[in-house]
């Protein structure tokens, strides 16, 4: 098998891609590189010809010896003792193909009505009126159970529930009936991608006949968008580079973007990740000079957020008119001060933002504390009463951070079930620390606050922090100042509820490179924690080239989540089942296991299986991307093994690294595979666990304006071809969906 034979899909893959780190940041590489210079000496020394060999790459520097974390006894697994299917095998359908056994049924699909008034999606491009219809791009998603008349939460409501998802991003050109028109662009066009945007609240409901559908009529049903009011909460709240022209207190903003990952808090509301929100908007060529040249704050924040000045945005919108609500899409400094412009838009923009899915009389908050970066979940730690909360979170662009926000008020059991919800959010997630991780190749680690107490924050010289507001606001700049680990693009993360370990995709790096170009560079060299190269892997063969991620998971000190120290290891490595095993398929994955590029990440509470979403840049010649069933083990119970690499001049590098405990075919399985050109999203459950609801996200998204008008092109005809709404099966423009899996038997999903 041929690991990349469609060179042009990693290039699709851009769009989920950011690359803004040009810190000098850790990289174990560097310190290879000073070690392979002292080796140079003893070359010299000692007159070693030909290669030279690293042992094992040890950052002492980082510490982690003094922390070492007391091991965690095993925790057996009560709930799940082996997966009880058969695994899917890869294929290339344009299908949801799920395991003997289960049943798949599409409930719910870009442009479904939210109201009775609102008619159906004729899905041919002429529908309107998104901020009543189903948005684009399924992603992250949460079920919030309803009690059986409907009127409120119920902890165990299986019957009926709210399903809360992102809408990340577009396949703009199937929203459009001649596909996408040039800039300027018609404000009705704009008018449609705006709103098509941003987050369902939709009522499911099981049917007499025991199938879950959605309620088109729910008064639950609610669609958040770019332009809906938000309150703006925690650190940043009122900051100076919070000022806009629509909020001169700096207390207000407009919308949500790029909603990707999610969280489910424990007193019951919904978090939502904005992810790669810098690229919607544009500034003027002569930006930078207007903001005082390129090292005025604003055009370094700007820079390593990913707004350089002059950079296109991605849809155009500021061209639609001179309307405010275009007008916002360009951050130009062009007024006397910030309350006469849009300079400091983006900073409203790269936050875990909570909402309360049962209320739509509350404002929605941004919960600056926990940070701003490219956000993808927002998963709790484990809960234990009169400690602490932790969410971990993950920043998804090359060589970004993995962070934790630890809160300073401790739990009361009294907020599982609060009077109000939104402020039980306030007392929790608008104080306490932010921290970003450190890993050390001996397998510790360490929380790195980011805060004005922090004495290397205040003496940063890569930009300076005015308060803890802009360290919120600048969390990648606080990262890089302290020396965090620049990583393989943290998608999601997921909390394992049998042992309250914390699992992280690892989805790729295209900037992971044996031998990093330049330094500090864009490039990241290899580490312990991120040991295989991207594309350049230096055997030079096909097989060995890895372009597939890992999923790390982290064990918190005594498993405390406030902890400031951890162990880590690789829970598994992404591979193809017939690449070397020594230095790719590290976790011997067989063919009913191998995945690439792991992005969604869920443990069901129900189970305790992990549930692994995968969105593919190189399996796409012989599958459509997939889901996997996991039981995994915990931090430790593998090997470190390690990897050997040679350089272009014939000299060796070793890396050593930690990967748990391969799987066998009764702890590790591919459950479903989904549709063409798609990605698997968001996954969640009902309390009993006997449905399961998955996003099935972009199928046959590539499509380009030409083709738009032959179906015959289409990659796709997925739902439609499954027999979910308007067009035919041959013809259909393909839709992003909400499915629910079932098990036939009424059983637990997976076990
Ligand atoms: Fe929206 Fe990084 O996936
Ligand atoms: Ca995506
Ligand atoms: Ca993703
Ligand atoms: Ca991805």
């Amino acid at each position: 098998m041929t690991a990349i034979s469609r060179p042009e899909q990693l290039a699709l893959q851009a769009h989920d891609e950011e690359n803004c780190n040009t810190s000098g940041n850790p990289s174990l590489n560097d310190i290879i590189d000073a070690r392979m210079s002292r080796r140079g000496i003893f070359k010299a020394a000692f007159g070693t010809a030909g290669t030279a060999v690293l042992s094992t790459v040890s950052l002492a520097a980082c510490g982690g010896g003094d922390d070492t974390p007391a091991p965690v006894p095993a925790v057996p697994d009560p709930r799940a003792t082996r997966l009880g299917f058969t695994a899917v095998a890869k294929n290339k359908l344009d299908a949801v193909t799920v395991a003997a056994g289960y049943t798949a049924t599409v409930i719910y699909a870009l442009g479904d009505p939210l109201a009775a008034s609102t008619p159906a999606y004729k899905n041919d491009g002429t529908d309107t009126d998104f901020d009543n219809r189903a948005g684009d791009h399924h992603d992250g998603m949460e079920y919030f159970p309803l009690n059986a008349g409907g009127t409120a939460r119920d902890v165990n409501g299986n019957e009926r529930g709210l399903l809360v998802m992102n809408h990340e991003a577009l396949t703009d050109q199937f929203l459009h009936a001649g596909g996408v028109s040039a800039r300027p662009r018609p404000a009705a066009e704009s008018d449609k991608e705006v709103p098509a945007h941003g987050v369902s609240v939709v009522e499911v409901r099981k049917s007499a006949a025991g199938r879950f559908e959605y309620q088109q009529s729910s008064g639950f049903n609610r669609r958040i968008t770019p332009l809906t009011p938000m309150q703006i909460n925690g650190a940043a709240r009122g900051n100076a580079l919070m000022k806009t022209r629509y909020s001169a207190t700096g207390t207000d903003c407009r919308g949500t973007i790029n909603n990707c990952g999610t969280g489910y808090t424990p007193w019951g509301t919904f978090l939502t990740g904005e992810e790669n929100w810098a690229g919607y908007f544009t500034r003027a060529a002569t930006d930078d000079a207007a903001r005082g040249g390129p090292t005025a704050s604003s055009v370094i924040s700007l820079n390593r957020n990913g707004r350089a000045q002059g950079a296109a945005s991605r849809h155009g919108w500021e061209t639609s008119g001179t309307d405010d609500k275009y007008a916002r899409w360009n951050i130009s400094q062009t007024a006397l001060d910030a309350s006469g412009d849009y300079r400091n838009e983006l900073n409203t923009f790269g936050y875990m933002v909570e909402v309360d899915p049962y209320d739509k009389n509350v404002a929605i908050r941004k919960r600056t504390t926990l940070g701003r970066f490219a956000h993808e979940s927002g998963v709790f730690g484990k809960v234990n009463a009169g400690k602490p909360l932790a969410v971990y979170m993950g920043d998804d662009s090359r060589g970004e951070y993995i962070y934790k926000f630890v809160s300073s008020a401790n739990w009361s059991e009294a907020d599982a079930a609060p009077a109000n919800r939104i402020t039980t959010g306030d007392k929790y997630l608008d104080s306490g620390k932010l921290y970003v991780a450190r890993f050390s190749a001996d397998g510790t680690g360490q929380w790195i606050e980011l805060s004005m107490a922090n004495g290397a924050l205040a003496a940063a010289t890569n930009y300076k922090f005015a308060d803890n507001g802009d360290v919120a606001m600048n969390s990648r700049l606080a990262g890089d100042a302290v020396g965090a680990t620049r990583m393989d693009r943290p998608e999601w993360c997921a909390v394992n509820p049998v042992n309250g370990e914390i699992y992280y995709t690892l989805t790729n790096n295209a900037n992971r490179k044996l031998e990093p170009a330049g330094a500090p560079s864009a490039q990241q060299g290899l580490d312990a924690a991120n040991p295989r190269s991207y594309l350049d892997a230096p055997t030079a063969t096909t097989a060995a080239q890895n372009v597939n991620g890992h999923i790390l998971r982290m064990r918190e000190l005594n498993s405390e989540p406030a902890a400031t120290a951890f162990t880590w290891d690789v829970y598994l490595f992404g591979a193809q089942a017939d690449a070397d095993p020594s230095l790719v398929n590290l976790s011997s994955l067989s063919t009913d296991q191998d995945f690439s590029s792991p992005d969604g990440l869920w443990f069901s509470p129900k189970t305790g299986l992990c549930f692994i979403q995968t969105d593919d840049g190189a399996y796409t010649d012989v599958t459509n991307c997939m889901m996997l069933i996991g039981r995994p083990g915990q931090v430790g119970d593998g090997t470190t093994p390690t990897l050997s690499y040679t350089k272009a001049d014939g000299s060796k590098v070793e890396v050593k690294t930690r990967v748990g405990a391969k799987p066998t075919a009764d702890t590790l399985r591919r459950f479903l595979v989904g549709p063409v050109d798609c990605e698997i999203t968001g996954c969640t459950e009902t309390p009993d666990g006997k449905a399961v609801f998955i996003n099935i996200q972009h199928p046959g998204e590539s499509i380009s304006k030409a083709n738009v008008a032959d179906p015959a092109k289409y990659l796709s005809h997925w739902p439609a071809n499954a027999g979910y709404g308007a067009g035919g099966a041959s013809t259909a423009r393909p839709r992003s969906a909400t499915i629910v899996v079932t098990k036939n038997d009424g059983g637990l999903i997976g076990s």
